[in-house]
């Protein structure tokens, strides 16, 4: 089973990514980590030097790989923002994972990047700007693309991951665990 993580950056798809998979006993993996990890320098250099196009074509071969891995067992894939930009990503990813959208606004964004200086698209005079943009073009794609949605405002990451749980295990896919029973207030704490 495998589950992908997509939505704008800094919308936490990482840290929730990570601590679903520890939830539920799944291997963790990070595109744009293991993007990295073949072209040898942070992304941010990449882009620098070979453009956003070059990017892409090395997103979609690691997108590609990771989503096609046959009999792997449960998986959690975190992926870049501009994932999905490409059609391609987008028929992958629907087809072979569940998908779930971390939803968050330009402004929350905002709040969380204002000091980024790793994530190349946001190194401008007027980032909020940017991230407005952004929400414009994408919100459309992840929205088209997700199973799942959730909104990633005011919960906290462990309430985040239990909501994505609820709905896996509503969708029969993965089997009700104790902890996350609805009539049960959530034991993960904040
Ligand atoms: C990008 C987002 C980044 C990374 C690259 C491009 C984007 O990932 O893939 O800098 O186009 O939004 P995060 O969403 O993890 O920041």
């Amino acid at each position: 089973m495998l589950v992908s993580l997509v939505g704008l950056p800094g919308g936490g798809k990482s840290t929730v990514g990570r601590q679903l998979a520890r939830r539920i006993g799944a291997t963790f993996l990070d595109s744009d980590a293991v993007i990295e990890e073949r072209i040898g320098m942070p992304i941010r250099s990449f882009f620098e030097q070979f453009g956003e196009a070059s990017f892409r074509d090395k997103e979609a071969a690691v997108i590609d790989e990771l989503t096609r891995e046959a009999d792997r067992g449960r998986t959690v894939l975190a992926t870049g923002g501009g994932a999905l930009l490409r059609p391609i990503n987008r028929q992958l990813l629907r087809d072979r994972s569940t998908v779930v959208y971390l939803r968050s606004s330009p402004e929350e964004l905002f709040r969380r990047l204002k000091h980024d200086t790793q994530r190349p698209l946001l190194q401008v005079k007027d980032p909020l700007a940017k991230l407005k943009e952004l929400y414009e073009q994408r919100h459309p794609l992840y929205e088209e693309t997700a199973h799942y949605s959730v909104d990633t405002g005011r919960p906290s990451v462990a309430t985040l991951v239990n909501m994505i749980i609820m709905q896996l295990e509503v969708a029969g896919l993965l089997e009700r665990s104790p902890d996350t029973r609805w009539d049960k207030p959530s034991s993960a704490g904040h």
